[in-house]
């Protein structure tokens, strides 16, 4: 059976509900899933949401996919009970493993059982979600666009805002910086219309594949297939010559003309505030829409941590493997959601060397302008708990000796405490700043105290409690 997204959601309403939560009471598309995702959050539950009946749609809508760190980890297949490091390592395999495409039949593509052209196509049918009261607008907020290279011809995908803006009109955000961004420009230089197929609702390994942060000239959908465990599979598009993942939920297919842009904005980031308006953003002019039977709508509310995990693997194994060149010895790297997963990291260390918590540091920092405080421990500290984090720097950490301080670096205007050349105007830098909380290599420092590993072993609380 091949993965898809209502394969995951099954998996999750299996496991109770502490990963699945049903709404049979319609919802409304303005701001009503996002809330209940968050009084849910406000109660320490992130459960992949399920509303049956959005008003003014006919299909049910999917939210929290990526709530939690577990979630990941349901979605690449890692074994609730492994240790979380598990689930980078997981990752990590499978972008070094990636898989190349397998192209099927129409026949076999459920995302061809429904196909609306021309006037057909009615965007606003969806059920898009307006997030916060002050997006500009109704977001297509976790669609993967697949557009072509068009000096390599390699596919290249990632997920860009989508804002509802006509009913076969999208505006679409990318930063300069992403691949994405590059490949829109070179169709703007060569004065050529990019088409794209921008697809909805697929299993969260294959998103996630989506959003690695790899070479180029490397391609997301093989990548998606290295996460998946099996070949994405595709079929021909409609209307565009871009291949369409067969068991997604909704493909949108179209072009973006350079020549014909648009803006989009202000919008609820990955920070917990407003990211600013942006003019100009490309335009998707939307060619054909096909979908499944059933279709289930995904969406994803950004300014709730599920936006920032959705990434962190991929930022968190770009840290790793810049921590690795310098430091062999890095045993775990991990992007609190306290930290927006961007902007802090901690890194467990197998210390060898002197200095060497200060080095995993400056790795860590130069890995991802995002990164503005890079803090490292030794390996028997649990990075997944930052009381033990905290615990490792109020123990071993004195900020006159262990402590880096870096200003003026390259950092994220959407950060709100970044700055510009003028320190007191908000611009693209951040001060960036090195916790080393390890322990001396080759001095004496005070052991940890730890129980006794064979009474620890030895009793077993269930037999032990009344
Ligand atoms: C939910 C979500 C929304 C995102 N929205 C945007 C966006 O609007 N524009 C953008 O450039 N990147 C956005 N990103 C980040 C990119 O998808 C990500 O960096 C991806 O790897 C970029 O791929 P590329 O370098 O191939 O373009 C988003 C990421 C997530 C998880």
């Amino acid at each position: 059976m091949n993965k898809d997204l209502r394969s995951f959601i099954g998996e999750a309403r299996q496991l109770g509900s502490a990963f699945y939560a049903n709404v049979s009471r319609p919802v409304d598309p303005i701001f009503e899933p996002c809330v209940i995702q968050q009084k849910l959050a406000a109660e320490g539950r992130y459960p992949v949401i399920r509303c049956e009946k959005v008003n003014g749609s006919e299909y049910p809508l999917v939210t929290n996919v990526f709530g939690n760190y577990d979630l990941l980890g349901l979605a690449l297949g890692v074994d609730p009970l492994e240790p979380k490091s598990a689930i980078l390592q997981r990752f990590i395999q499978g972008e070094a493993n990636p898989i190349p495409t397998k192209t099927v039949q129409r026949a076999d593509a459920p995302v061809k059982q429904r196909i609306f052209i021309n006037e057909d196509i009615d965007l606003s049918k969806l059920p898009i979600i307006h997030h916060a009261e002050n997006d500009s607008g109704k977001y297509i907020t976790v669609g993967v666009l697949v557009v072509k290279d068009p000096d390599t011809g390699v596919l290249n995908a990632g997920m860009y805002r989508h804002e509802l803006q006509g009913k076969n009109l999208l505006g679409c955000m990318f930063n300069p910086a992403h691949h994405g961004g590059y490949i829109y420009r070179r169709y703007k230089e060569l004065n050529k219309r990019m088409e794209a197929v921008l697809f909805l609702g697929h299993h969260p390994a294959a998103l996630i594949g989506s959003l690695c942060e790899g070479p180029m000239d490397l391609s997301e959908l093989e990548v998606m297939g290295g996460m998946l465990g099996e070949p994405l599979e595709v079929v021909d598009g409609e209307t565009v010559d871009i291949p369409v993942p067969a068991f997604a939920e909704i493909a949108i297919e179209g072009y973006l003309d350079p020549s014909n842009e648009t803006k989009d904005g202000p919008f609820a980031e990955f920070t917990g505030y407003y990211g600013p308006a942006k003019d100009p953003v490309g335009m998707m002019n939307v060619t054909a829409v096909t979908m499944r039977e059933d279709a289930i709508y995904h969406d994803l509310d950004p300014a709730h941590q599920e936006h920032n995990l959705a990434g962190t693997l991929s930022l968190e194994s770009t840290v790793y493997d810049n921590v690795k060149h310098l430091c062999p010895t890095v045993t775990g790297v991990y992007m609190p959601v306290s930290g927006s997963c961007r902007f802090t990291v901690y890194v467990s260390l197998k210390k060898r060397v002197p200095g060497e918590g200060k080095s995993a540091g400056m790795a860590a920092l130069t890995a991802n302008p995002n990164i503005k405080i890079a803090i490292v421990v030794d390996d028997d500290i649990d990075i997944y708990d930052e009381q033990k984090v905290l615990w490792a720097i109020a123990t071993t950490f004195e900020a006159d000796r262990d402590m880096a301080i870096i200003p003026n670096a390259m950092g994220s205007h959407l950060n709100p405490a970044a700055y510009g050349e003028v320190r007191t105007e908000s611009g693209p830098m951040n001060t960036k700043v090195i916790i080393d909380a390890t322990r001396p290599a080759t001095l004496h420092f005070e052991e940890p105290i730890k129980p006794p590993r064979e009474v620890w072993e030895k009793i077993n609380l269930k037999e032990y409690l009344d």
